[in-house]
């Protein structure tokens, strides 16, 4: 019986193990894939210690979405064959098409473009934001106001905002990393950045200010943290929309959401709330990515990768927590 390496979760009283276990068969619909490379999230350790109470059915190996190759195909595989590379994606959801694995264009994106995978490891990134956008339905030539922009969720929003061709207004808290964003884009694509206060009348003159637009931005996306439960912000982006602007929400915020009332139902203002992506979102940002029109890595402002192997989980889990916001990526290569 052929074995692979895991790292299992039994139960969140126990560490997780790494562990070898017998590897799976590809059956009927079904395809095998070794995982070359995955990135983690910086909240993974917080899911599996339990302090992010997110529903887990256990034992399990914990993972997230990851560059692979093929390893074996289930009989009835009419696209996917054995050696080919794959973004396997993580969102499982209940479905009749079959398929989570996407191919890549190895010639172009390795061969051509030089993406190391860790690069790659960048699309899961980049496809969460790209799913909320797509969702308000963002197109050529609006004004988009990102927050946090200078968060991982919010810093990976803004390079997606600037490939579908609309101009950011990115707000953050951290002066430095906003004059990073600035300083990365200054000469190549349409970016102004807003320094968020605690007043939420400041924070929305200088968004108006900023959209250029007096009718006010055509679209808001949030990315607030936990941390962020008070709704400040998502007031200030609120008022600064346009009549008929769209608001998507996509943050971790543990408040409850209050929003200007008579502003949202005078200026007919979308409320949009978005978990992830679907399976159309991915092939759309693959093709991004492929074309060149959304670049990845140093180009989009991360500079900081660190890589780990299966035996160093938990230093690529402190690692992960350690390097939140833009500009970093920790990475697992088993
Ligand atoms: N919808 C989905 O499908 C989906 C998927 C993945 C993640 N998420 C959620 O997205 C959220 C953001 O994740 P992330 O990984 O981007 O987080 P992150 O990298 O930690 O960034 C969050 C940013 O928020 C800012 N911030 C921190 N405390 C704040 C406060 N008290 N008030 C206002 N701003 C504050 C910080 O920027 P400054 O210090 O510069 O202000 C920080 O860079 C998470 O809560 C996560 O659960 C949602």
């Amino acid at each position: 019986m052929s074995t692979h390496k895991a790292i299992l979760l039994h139960s969140r009283e126990e560490p997780h193990k790494l562990e070898t276990v017998p590897r799976p068969v590809a059956q009927t619909g079904e395809a095998v894939v070794r995982i070359l490379a995955a990135d983690i999230v910086p909240y993974m350790s917080q899911v599996l210690d339990g302090t992010r109470p997110y529903p887990l059915s256990l034992p399990m190996a914990p993972s997230n979405t990851a560059i692979g190759r093929i390893h074996e195909v289930g009989p009835d595989a009419v696209e996917l064959t054995p050696g080919q590379l794959v973004y396997c994606d993580i969102t499982i959801r209940a479905r009749d098409n079959p398929s989570n694995l996407f191919p890549l264009n190895e010639q172009l994106l390795v061969s051509e473009m030089e993406y190391p995978l860790s690069d790659l490891c960048l699309m899961p990134v980049c496809l969460v934001p790209f799913g909320g956008l797509s969702e308000v339905d963002v197109k050529l030539g609006e004004t988009v106001i990102v927050a946090s922009a200078t968060g991982r969720y919010g810093g990976a929003a803004v390079a997606v905002v600037l490939a579908m061709g609309a101009t950011v207004v990115a707000a953050g808290r951290n002066q430095h990393a906003l004059d990073s964003l600035a300083a990365m884009y200054a000469s190549t694509r349409p970016l102004r950045t807003i320094r968020l206060t605690e007043d939420v009348s400041q924070n929305t003159a200088n968004f108006k200010k900023a959209v250029r637009n007096p009718q006010g931005a055509d679209v808001y996306i949030d990315f607030s943290p936990p941390e962020a439960a008070n709704g400040l912000l998502l007031t200030s982006a609120i008022v600064a929309l346009r009549p008929f602007g769209r608001c998507v929400i996509m943050g971790g915020s543990l408040g409850n959401i209050d929003v200007p009332y008579l502003e949202v139902m005078f200026k007919s203002l979308r409320l949009q709330g978005r978990f992830m992506y679907d399976r159309q979102h991915t092939l759309r940002l693959i093709s991004m990515v492929e074309s060149g029109l959304l670049r990845l890595g140093a180009a989009i402002g991360i500079n900081q990768v660190e890589e780990f192997g299966l035996e160093s989980i938990d230093e690529a889990l402190q690692a992960a927590g350690r390097l939140t916001g833009w500009g970093s990526h920790v990475v697992l290569k088993p």
